[in-house]
């Protein structure tokens, strides 16, 4: 925890998850892709959490969230406010308190408009105003509303979902890749929207990929690798390169970005891939 903030908000310790998956006939075996994870975000906070493709940061998501699949089994703790997170309370706070930004435009329904589905949850008096502020916000045109999802590209898609997140109250998002396929103004709208969470108070999870964008808006990053925590430093420590971070992974992945001038041998390893 860094020193400018105060209260944990979110604490996630010794986190493991396992699937239960029947091979041929009748025999079950577990796969456990997440084994020992932690994190933890204050209030007021931005914790981007990085590592490559398919290291988890989905899985950690949908565990504080509560929406794992039902073969998924789930051990460590998730504490929230002080307070184990239950799967009652998760229910209870989805959606409210605790605001999710998914990865996949899947998650929106594909037979509402999506105007409409940017204003479940707002005070029905003043709905349809908000949703057209937020469309005009994310640079949405207000006819869009009217749309399904299919109608729209990926890029709006994204932006839709965005919008079904901000909502007043919430005291902590989970944003999952909120920023892939969109454009620049867009992409600048959304980290500062990001950050405006923040400065209201809420804790805020950025899974990214685009660690350039995440160091401007994050206080630290958290990196996973193979399903647990490698390291979590403060975002002054990606700098140079990268001599105050902690672990040789987390200084290898830094000195891979282009803007590091690569690291030709770790790209060699196919090191650079695990940034995509
Ligand atoms: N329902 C499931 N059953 C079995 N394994 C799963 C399931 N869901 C995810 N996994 C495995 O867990 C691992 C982590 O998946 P996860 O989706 O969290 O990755 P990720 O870090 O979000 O990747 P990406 O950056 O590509 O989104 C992967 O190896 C994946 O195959
Ligand atoms: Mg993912």
């Amino acid at each position: 925890m860094s020193g400018t903030h105060k209260n944990t908000l979110l604490q996630v310790s010794g986190l493991s998850i396992g699937f239960s998956q029947y091979m041929k006939g009748t025999q079950k075996r577990i796969v456990r892709p997440i084994s020992g994870l932690h994190v933890d975000i204050g209030e007021g906070e931005i914790v981007a959490v990085v590592g490559a493709s398919g290291s988890g940061k989905s899985l950690l998501a949908h565990a504080v969230l509560g929406i794992l699949p039902g073969n998924a089994i789930c051990s460590g703790s998730i504490v929230y406010k002080g307070e184990e997170l239950t799967q009652t309370r998760k229910e209870q706070l989805r959606g409210r308190e605790i605001a999710f930004i998914p990865q996949s435009v899947n998650y929106l329904d594909p037979l509402m408009s999506v105007g409409r589905q940017v204003r479940i949850g707002l005070d029905r008096a003043t709905a349809k105003a908000q949703q057209e502020k937020l469309f005009a916000q994310y640079g949405l045109k207000k006819s869009d509303g009217r749309l399904l999802p299919f109608e729209l590209s990926g890029g709006m898609l994204r932006r839709v979902l965005f919008a079904t997140s901000v909502r007043e109250g919430v005291k902590l998002v989970i944003a999952d890749e909120p920023t892939p396929g969109i454009h620049p103004q867009a992409l600048s709208e959304i980290l500062k929207q990001l950050k405006q969470f923040a400065e209201n108070g809420a804790g805020v999870m950025l899974i990214t990929h685009d660690i350039m964008s995440a160091l401007e808006i994050a206080d630290r990053v958290a990196v996973i690798k193979d399903g647990a925590t490698v390291e979590i430093s403060e975002v002054s420590a990606f700098t140079g390169k990268g001599e105050a971070l902690k672990t040789e992974y987390t200084q290898r992945l830094w000195r891979t970005l282009p803007q590091n001038d690569f690291d030709l041998e770790f790209q060699e390893e196919g090191g650079r891939a695990t940034w995509r």
